[in-house]
């Protein structure tokens, strides 16, 4: 009750008012820049909760694909496709001047490494400058790429802030910006983006709720920490604790080998401790766009400070030798059947970097036939989500999946198991292959298999 007598005066809505008012009338209309792995499943999240949706890509094939509601993400779904291809509350764009009508700017774009394992922040800083020429009173920008702590606040903010200036426009009380971190694994059923939690940090208060406002009307269960720093940090955490796990078990893996312990076992074994114990599994190596990619922009940035961070980087050396050690056991394995791998017959059977997507990037079977090749084998593969070997960054072979019949598994002197994708008869690789290398485990649910079967 407002009591003038006494002199109170109605506050004036303030712009965080206004905006949460948007969000919750669904009239904002939220951009999301850059539609991968990440962009895209926001966009829809986004559009189920209502809201009018632009999607900005600078790659005009994903853009026109979007148009026609042609899936070029396999695991994110074709009804995605079509539900956005459909409505009249998503625009797919490649015109960056239509985010100006955005309430809120999600930044979802690329963060790799640059050739000495340095952060590569162009495509963040590229879309943030764009996103910052749109920027007017009442904006909310995210950023969602995966970076180094300090990343939203050191890079993002300085550039949003230069326009923000002239245009008479301060953080935290004008437009807001805050970090919120994808949690996106492809080919996950148990989850969706709606369902997966969601870290929201603000660089100020007033930024984080406008964030939290939004991701609330969007996902089920929204966790706001403290700052930026917070959710890129635990981020960075969540993958950087992947990757030391899988190195310990990749690790270990020759280790138990030698003493004639199968590992598989071991960690099932293990795994039956009701807590204090998350099973990770040994494999050809990491890939994806996270795993071996992330960790490091947390060593770049603890040098800054004078720290080490001896743990990443022994994961690291740990994981990329993986696909070495494939090749040599392969080599060892035809070895004891009289036969050398050079001018061997080898088909490798997966090249996803994990079961059941399409998702090559970082894929270790790269770099498994790479080496393989240059060991002078004869190497060709199967996948029946990968139809031809992509242009890669640093790979390309021009290599097309064959067809898994019993001629093609008798003609072959190994097959090489890199992803285990649900969609392979490994009955069939089990009676009509002479020798199986598995790096997966997964002829151990095939125990008919007539070939030798070597885990490696
Ligand atoms: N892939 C995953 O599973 C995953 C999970 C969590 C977090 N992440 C992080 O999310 C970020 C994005 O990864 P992704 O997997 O979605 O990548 P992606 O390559 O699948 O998608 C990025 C998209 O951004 C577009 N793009 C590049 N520059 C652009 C620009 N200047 N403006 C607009 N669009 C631009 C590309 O054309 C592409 O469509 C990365 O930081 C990544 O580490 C990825």
């Amino acid at each position: 009750m407002i009591d003038r007598d006494k002199g109170d005066a109605p506050r004036m809505p303030s712009v965080l008012d206004e905006f949460r008012g948007r969000v919750a009338r669904r009239e904002a209309t939220v951009g999301v820049v850059g539609l991968g792995y990440v962009g895209l499943p926001i966009a829809g999240a986004m559009h189920d909760a209502g809201f009018e949706v632009i999607g900005f890509d600078v790659d005009a094939k994903k853009i026109e694909q979007l148009r026609r509601g042609e899936a070029y993400l396999r695991h994110a779904g074709e009804d995605l496709f079509r539900v956005l291809a459909g409505s009249g509350r998503f625009r797919p764009t490649t015109d960056p001047s239509l985010l100006s009508k955005a309430d809120a700017i999600l930044l979802c774009v690329p963060t790799p490494l640059g050739p000495h394992k340095e952060p590569d922040l162009s495509f963040v800083e590229r879309s943030t400058a764009m996103a910052a020429g749109t920027l007017r009173r009442g904006q909310l920008i995210v950023l969602e790429s995966t970076s180094y702590p300090g990343t939203t606040r050191e890079v993002c903010l300085p550039i949003i802030e230069q326009i923000g200036r002239s245009r008479g426009l301060h953080v935290g009380k004008d437009w807001f910006l805050a970090f919120s971190p994808e949690r996106e694994d492809p080919g996950r059923t148990s989850h969706t983006t709606r369902t997966t939690p969601r870290l929201v940090g603000g660089i100020d208060q007033a930024s984080g709720e406008a964030a939290e406002e939004l991701y609330r009307a969007a996902i089920d269960h929204v966790v706001a920490v403290s700052s930026a720093e917070v959710a890129e940090a635990a981020k960075l955490l969540e993958n950087i604790y992947r990757a030391v796990n899988i190195a310990l078990v990749n690790e270990l893996k020759p280790v138990l080998a030698s003493m004639g312990i199968d590992i598989w076992e071991v960690i099932a074994s293990a795994a039956t401790k009701p807590y204090g114990f998350a099973p990770f599994y040994p494999g050809p190596g990491l890939g994806g766009h996270c795993i071996p990619i992330d960790p490091f922009y947390l060593t770049w940035k603890a040098r800054e400070f004078g720290h080490a961070t001896r743990f990443i980087e022994l994961a690291g050396e740990i994981n990329a030798s993986m696909p070495g050690r494939v090749v040599a056991a392969t080599a060892e394995a035809l070895n004891d059947m009289g036969k050398p791998l050079h001018g061997a017959d080898v088909l490798v059977l997966g090249l996803a970097y994990k079961k059941n997507v399409d998702d090559v990037r970082e894929t270790p079977a790269a770099e498994i036939i790479r080496e393989l090749l240059g060991r002078h084998a004869r190497v060709s593969y199967h996948d029946p989500h990968v139809a031809e070997f992509p242009m890669m960054r640093k790979y390309h072979f021009p290599l097309r999946s064959e067809s898994l019949t019993p001629e093609r598994l008798e003609q072959s002197d190994v097959v090489v198991i890199v992803t285990d994708h649900d969609g392979v008869d490994y009955d069939l690789v089990g009676s009509h292959a002479k020798l199986i290398v598995d790096t997966r485990n997964v002829m151990a649910k095939t125990p008919g298999a007539k070939a030798k079967v070597v885990k490696a």
